[in-house]
């Protein structure tokens, strides 16, 4: 048995060594940790077990068949963070720069089938240069494959990718389609082709890092939710991420424990600008709304007219949408109806209940916004909203105009509670573009128009710019003092917990893409 033994081992210590020390060495020059010092920091330690650790390529072409590295350039298996069972796969750049083999693909499926089987969260660890090169078309079919099991566990179990180095090609889609994308800045790169490949179509001259770094996705494409400034930042986002996740669409968000006390929160009496117009910072209300330190931002550089992101009330989990009155006043363009859309579904898929802070002047109008469909991309955090079951609540801080009072979780599209501060205006547009579009002859034929205009904006002000005209039909259930709405939203959220929404049947929705 000795010699077994000591046979089985030598095979362990040549898989641990993934592509050499040499390259591991290198891997460690360009700042960047090794598949397997990922998977430490990420795991509880001593809960990682390995899957798959001895498979090896098919490949002869090339003379393949002479270089072989047992794992084949991926460490798959399963272990818990903080407790929790987690499936991982982190590719190994040193075994033919982490490329995309028949075989590593075949070892990634593994993996997501038995996550989806045994419902809990897929977690990617990316590093690779794409389909391996040698392989030609089973490399393409190992991402197809991927890409497919992608789809079908989405919505089922939370997908998470981490981008710790290049990643090209199609090897962006399969991230693409995980629910949150996170990179590591100056390390990791995404595109779909290359400077090389960019200048010789476009002419373009552009760096790695300006094409696909992560900052150009964190604030110009919106691909990336989070860029970090290093691998161990990016990892602990992972962690802190999962926390706020159940582990399936069947399962709630974990509880943590929390003390009641005083709940009133007198601060926010004071947030409101005197001017309807001026600006304040959203998050500032958010932060003393939820529990201390809960929040955690997504996409927080991308589209900053709308924040979205994780926090917890009274130690619940829930998804926070809030209208930014400090950026472009808060409006709704096509950007940030996208970024919400999509954070709403998730929220909605994962039993995540919805909480919305309004204060919204309309959608951005424009040739831009319009040749660029802010029609069809509005329509998509509309749709979001209309569709979405979970517990859902409302509260207009100030401006709900337009399309937008609608959009934004209003009471006819199925929000469970709306509330309003008494600082709140709730109309169709402000009131000097309406005094000038419904007064106008009135206008036009005075003495002193302007003066007129000015009445008139009054008038129409006094009228529509207060929560009073919704809260007597009931669109709003109850004007607050705004020092109450943490403790109005506890009780809230804790009467819709056993919430219960049956959409009609269908095979699926067609969201406007
Ligand atoms: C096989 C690869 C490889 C690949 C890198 N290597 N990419 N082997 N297939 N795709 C190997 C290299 O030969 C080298 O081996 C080692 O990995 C490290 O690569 P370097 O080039 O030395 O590293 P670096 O300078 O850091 O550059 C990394 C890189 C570059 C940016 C990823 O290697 C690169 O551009 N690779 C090709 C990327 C690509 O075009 N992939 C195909 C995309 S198309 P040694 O033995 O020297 O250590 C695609 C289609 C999928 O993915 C479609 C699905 C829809």
């Amino acid at each position: 048995m000795n010699k077994k033994l000591s046979v089985l081992n030598a095979k362990r210590e040549e898989a641990f060594l993934g592509g050499g020390e040499k390259r591991i060495e290198q891997q460690h020059k360009k700042g960047k940790l090794t598949a397997r010092e990922r998977l430490h920091f990420l795991l509880d330690e001593g809960s990682f077990e390995e899957i798959g650790m001895l498979v090896a390529h098919r490949s002869t072409d090339f003379g393949m068949q002479d270089e072989k590295y047992p794992g084949d350039g991926v460490v798959t298996g399963y272990g818990t963070v903080n407790g929790r069972l987690t499936y991982v796969f982190s590719q190994d750049f040193t075994v033919f720069g982490g490329s995309l083999s028949e075989t590593h693909a075949e070892k990634i499926c593994k993996i997501m089938d038995m996550a989806l089987k045994n419902g809990a969260p897929l977690i990617g660890l990316n590093d690779s240069g794409g389909a391996r090169i040698q392989e030609g078309v089973v490399s393409l079919g190992g991402y197809a494959d991927i890409f497919y099991k992608n789809t079908m566990a989405s919505g089922v179990i939370p997908q998470l990718s981490a981008i710790m180095g290049p990643c090209a090609g199609g090897a962006v889609y399969s991230p693409a389609i995980t629910d949150f994308i996170l990179m590591v800045e100056n390390t990791s790169y995404m595109f779909v082709t290359g400077p090389n490949v960019v200048k010789t179509v476009t002419h373009e001259e552009v760096t790695s890092e300006e094409l696909g770094g992560a900052q150009t996705h964190a604030t110009k494409s919106g691909v990336t939710h989070f860029a970090c400034a290093n691998e161990i930042e990016a990892i602990n986002h992972v962690k802190k991420l999962l926390s706020y996740m159940p582990q399936n669409c069947e399962e709630q968000a974990p509880f943590e424990d929390y003390d009641f006390g005083d709940e009133k929160r007198s601060k926010l009496n004071e947030i409101m600008p005197e001017n309807a117009n001026q600006p304040y910072d959203i998050r500032e209300v958010i932060e003393e709304v939820i529990d201390a330190d809960s929040f955690l931002e997504v996409h927080k550089d991308f589209a900053e007219n709308i924040v979205v992101g994780f926090a917890r009330l009274a130690g619940r989990s829930i998804g926070l949408v809030a209208n930014q009155p400090a950026f472009l006043a808060g409006v709704l363009d096509i950007h940030a109806s996208t970024k919400a859309a999509r954070f709403v579904r998730f929220c909605d898929a994962f039993n995540i209940p919805l909480l919305v802070f309004e204060d919204v002047p309309g959608f951005l109008p424009g040739t831009d916004q319009e040749w660029n469909a802010i029609i069809t991309n509005g329509a998509k955090l509309l749709y979001a909203f209309c569709e979405a079951t979970v517990p859902r609540i409302t509260v207009i801080t100030r401006k709900a105009y337009g399309g937008a009072y609608d959009v934004m979780n209003s009471k006819h599209i199925g929000a469970d509670m709306n509330y309003a501060w008494p600082s709140a205006e709730i109309a169709v547009m402000g009131a000097k573009g309406a005094a000038e579009i419904i007064f106008k002859r009135e206008i036009s034929s005075a003495p002193n128009p302007e003066e007129k205009w000015l009445e008139k904006e009054k008038e129409y002000s006094d009228i529509f710019a207060n929560p009073y005209r919704a809260a007597e039909r009931g669109f709003i259930d109850e004007v607050i003092e705004p020092a109450d709405t943490r403790s109005k939203l506890i009780k809230a959220f804790k009467m819709l917990e056993n919430k219960v929404v049956n959409n009609p049947r269908k095979k699926h929705g067609n969201i406007p893409l």
